[in-house]
């Protein structure tokens, strides 16, 4: 049996668990009404650390539904979510908010970039929810906002940014705080094609070298090829569509 962690305990931003299972998901139903099909039943699935995957499928079919249910964000109709070992549906809503907070890195595919903050300050917000000081908040927003090639755009406001900058605030944020688990609407949707190659390497380095897991949800083959496998979304579950690079 792999270490359970208690990730309801303060981690250190710096730190890295050592359970090699970052995400399970045990017969897993969702259905929005009564009088509509299941969106999905019965999905299992693990990740463990290091992997990192891409879920492709149709519009509409449930892909963000099924993010929003890893992130404690919406709950299953039947089944459970467990990060590092933690049941979700065992946990109050502060418990959950306070483990996703510090475990989940959450690029969504409407972004939710707060237009009257800089972007220096969206980019440093999960830094400020988890309590990390000065020089560490600083020195982990500016590496990030670098990163993504933001750092000359720190003190504007997010308002005035392009959609691809927006889009690149949005990923800065989802992993300042260096979560186990990533993961990741639509990501590069909004980006120029040199930009989306190199925010996808940048995802990808960023899940192995925070020692976590992550989901790239994209509708692009060639996105989805950067993670190390593929699945499908459709009618009734998860189907592999093979390995990624
Ligand atoms: N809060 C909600 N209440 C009721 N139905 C919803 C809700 N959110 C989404 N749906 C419906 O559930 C289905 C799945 O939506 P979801 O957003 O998960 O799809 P998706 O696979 O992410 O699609 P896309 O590729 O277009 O982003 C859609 O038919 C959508 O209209
Ligand atoms: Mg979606």
């Amino acid at each position: 049996m792999p270490r359970e962690v208690d990730w309801t305990q303060p981690l250190s931003v710096e730190g890295a668990s050592a359970d090699p299972v970052v995400l399970r998901l045990e017969r897993l139903s969702k259905r929005y009404s009564a009088d509509r099909p299941a969106l999905f039943e019965g999905i299992d699935l693990e990740l463990r650390q290091g992997e990192y995957l891409a879920v492709m499928g149709e519009s509409g079919v449930g892909k963000s539904t099924l993010l929003n249910l890893l992130a404690g964000l919406d709950q299953p109709d039947s089944g459970r979510v467990l990060l590092g070992g933690v049941d979700l549906s065992a946990l109050d809503d502060d418990g959950v908010t306070l483990l996703r907070r510090r475990a989940v890195g959450f690029v969504f595919q409407a972004f939710h970039v707060l237009p009257y903050l800089s972007v220096e300050q969206n980019v440093a917000l999960p830094l400020d929810l988890l309590g990390v000081r000065e020089p560490e908040r600083s020195r982990r927003t500016t590496e990030m906002l670098t990163a993504v090639g933001l750092a000359p755009l720190a003190l504007r406001y997010a308002r005035e940014l392009s959609g691809g900058e927006v889009q690149r605030v949005a990923i800065a944020r989802a992993l300042v705080h260096r979560p186990r688990l990533l993961l990741a609407d639509e990501p590069t949707g909004n980006l120029d094609a040199r930009s989306a190659a190199q925010t996808l390497t940048l995802l990808r380095e960023q899940v192995k070298a925070n020692a976590g897991a992550g989901i790239l949800i994209t509708h692009s083959r060639t996105a989805a090829e950067t993670a190390d496998r593929i699945l499908v979304l459709e009618a009734g579950g998860l189907r592999s569509l093979g390995p990624g690079r």
